[in-house]
This record gives C-alpha cells, sequence and structure tokens, in this order.
C-alpha cells in the first residue's frame, strides 16, 4: 500500500537514508526502530511530504507522491493522520477546539465537526478533558488528544513520531494497547517510529531497524529477534536484559 523505494536523502555531507526501500501492507502495523539520529523522522515527514529525498520514490497505492505536483501532493495528505512527537497541539485552543481543527480547516461544518471532534475524543477516552487546554492535562493525555486529532479526519494511514517518548513506562503501555485498539476498530495501516523497543514489539506486525542509512532488518518480531546482526542484538540487548519479549526466547 505504502512503499518506500531506494530513498535517499542527505543533510549536508551525512547521508541520512541510503538507497532505503520498504513496502507496508494494507491494515498492517510496520514500525521503524533505531537510535536516536538514525532518520526515522526524516523518514516519517519524506512519507507526509514534509521533506523531499534526494532521489527514490514514495509510493501511496502504486502512485508515486514525489512525482506529484503541489496540488495533487496536498489532496494526497487526506489519506495520513500524524501524531507528531511534540503533541503540536495549540496551547491557546481546548482540547476539544484542537481537535476539530483540521475538520473545520477542510470545510466540514460545525455540528458535523463537533460530532465527529467527540467521537474520536471517545475513542482515547478523553471526552472528559474536552474544555480543558494542554497545559491542564497530563503529558499522556497530550499524546491521546495528538491522537484523536490524528484520527478525526479519518485517514486510512497514520503515522506515529514516538508515542511513547516521555511517558512513563505504565502509560507508554497504555498508549500501545489504544495504537493495537484504534488498528483494530478502524481497519487503519499504521506506522510507528520509535526507539521503544517494548512499544515496537507490542504493536508491530513487521519491525524494521534503521543503522547507518540502511535497513538492516525487516520481519515479524519473531524474524527481528532471530536476525544475525550484532547491531541488532545489541539494541535488543539494551532493552531487555534477559529472557522472553511476547513468548520469544531473546
Ligand atoms: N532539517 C534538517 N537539517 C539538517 N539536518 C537534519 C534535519 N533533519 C534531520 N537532520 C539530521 O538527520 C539525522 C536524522 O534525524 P532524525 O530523522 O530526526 O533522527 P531520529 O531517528 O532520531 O528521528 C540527524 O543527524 C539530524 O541531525
Ligand atoms: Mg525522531
Amino acid at each position: 500500500m505504502l512503499e518506500f523505494r531506494n530513498i535517499t536523502r542527505s543533510f549536508g555531507d551525512r547521508v541520512v537514508l541510503d538507497k532505503v526501500s520498504f513496502n507496508i501492507n494494507k491494515g498492517e502495523t510496520f514500525v521503524i526502530v533505531g537510535p536516536s539520529g538514525t532518520g526515522k523522522s526524516v523518514s516519517l515527514r519524506i512519507m507526509i511530504g514534509l521533506l523531499t529525498p534526494d532521489s527514490g520514490e514514495v509510493l501511496l497505492n502504486g502512485q508515486d507522491l514525489i512525482a506529484m505536483d503541489p496540488e495533487q501532493r496536498s489532496a494526497m495528505n487526506s489519506h495520513f493522520g500524524v501524531l507528531f512527537q511534540s503533541g503540536a497541539l495549540l496551547a491557546w485552543l481546548t482540547v476539544a477546539q484542537n481537535v476539530a481543527l483540521p475538520l473545520l480547516e477542510r470545510g466540514v461544518d460545525e455540528d458535523e465537526a463537533e460530532a465527529r471532534t467527540m467521537e474520536a475524543l471517545r475513542m482515547v477516552k478523553l471526552e472528559h478533558a474536552c474544555d480543558r487546554k494542554p497545559s491542564e492535562i497530563s503529558g499522556g493525555m497530550q499524546k491521546r488528544a495528538g491522537l484523536a486529532r490524528a484520527i478525526v479526519t479519518r485517514p486510512d494511514v497514520i503515522l506515529y513520531d514516538e508515542p511513547t517518548s516521555g511517558l512513563d513506562p505504565v502509560m507508554s503501555r497504555h498508549i500501545d494497547a489504544l495504537i493495537k485498539e484504534l488498528q483494530q476498530r478502524l481497519g487503519v495501516t499504521s506506522v510507528v517510529v520509535t526507539h521503544d523497543l517494548h512499544s515496537a514489539f507490542s504493536i508491530g506486525d513487521r519491525i524494521a531497524m534503521l543503522s547507518d542509512g540502511h535497513i538492516i532488518a525487516m520481519g515479524t518480531p519473531e524474524e527481528f529477534c532471530a536476525s544475525d546482526s550484532d547491531i541488532v542484538q545489541g539494541f535488543i540487548k539494551a532493552q531487555f536484559s534477559a529472557g522472553y519479549i511476547r513468548g520469544i526466547k531473546i
């Protein structure tokens, strides 16, 4: 459904992505992991057109997004819902006003926008906080508000940039559960970039690891754990001291 074909992107003389290719299937949760600074956010920004690659193609349902003119490209953005790492909520608006914003921008009338906003807030269990400002709610609630805003336009693809960063382990597992629940209820395709392997193993149908500009491992959680790359094994061991992940011995 969503494919990266030989995507290359440099900043100065640093090649952040070097001919990166992968193909994400409709309805799956695809997780890109890697230490910080490996190009996870850059990949996500290329997917949604906030950044252009130096070369390569991004295909959505077979159409190359990179080759499109700006007008066609912005029409394609209706397919995507994005949860940015920072949450990116506007401080002077309430939670409900933040969530309604993309609908009002698209010309949805106010009654429908309000109904859909409350529906999205119910899905992330935040309807009780609809009248509060972002500064009046916790970090986990801010992530959920950002998530409600990402799903309110009913996208086919939801992109998450570090959905658990800055949250404590308990709240992180709540967010993981919510991502899985939304995946099942909405039948969307999800792309998650994260350095949190606990989260990757809990939500991912497939996991890909970026290192030094390349995908060095890609597959189901079982296949990922069985990778013979020392870098992959080192990354796993750094986050899981010993034992089992989802029944897989590491
Ligand atoms: N707009 C930019 N200008 C210059 N360098 C950038 C820019 N965006 C990202 N980078 C560099 O690209 C590398 C990968 O960044 P990023 O994708 O944000 O990493 P992460 O995997 O932590 O999300 C980093 O070294 C970062 O400094
Ligand atoms: Mg990042």
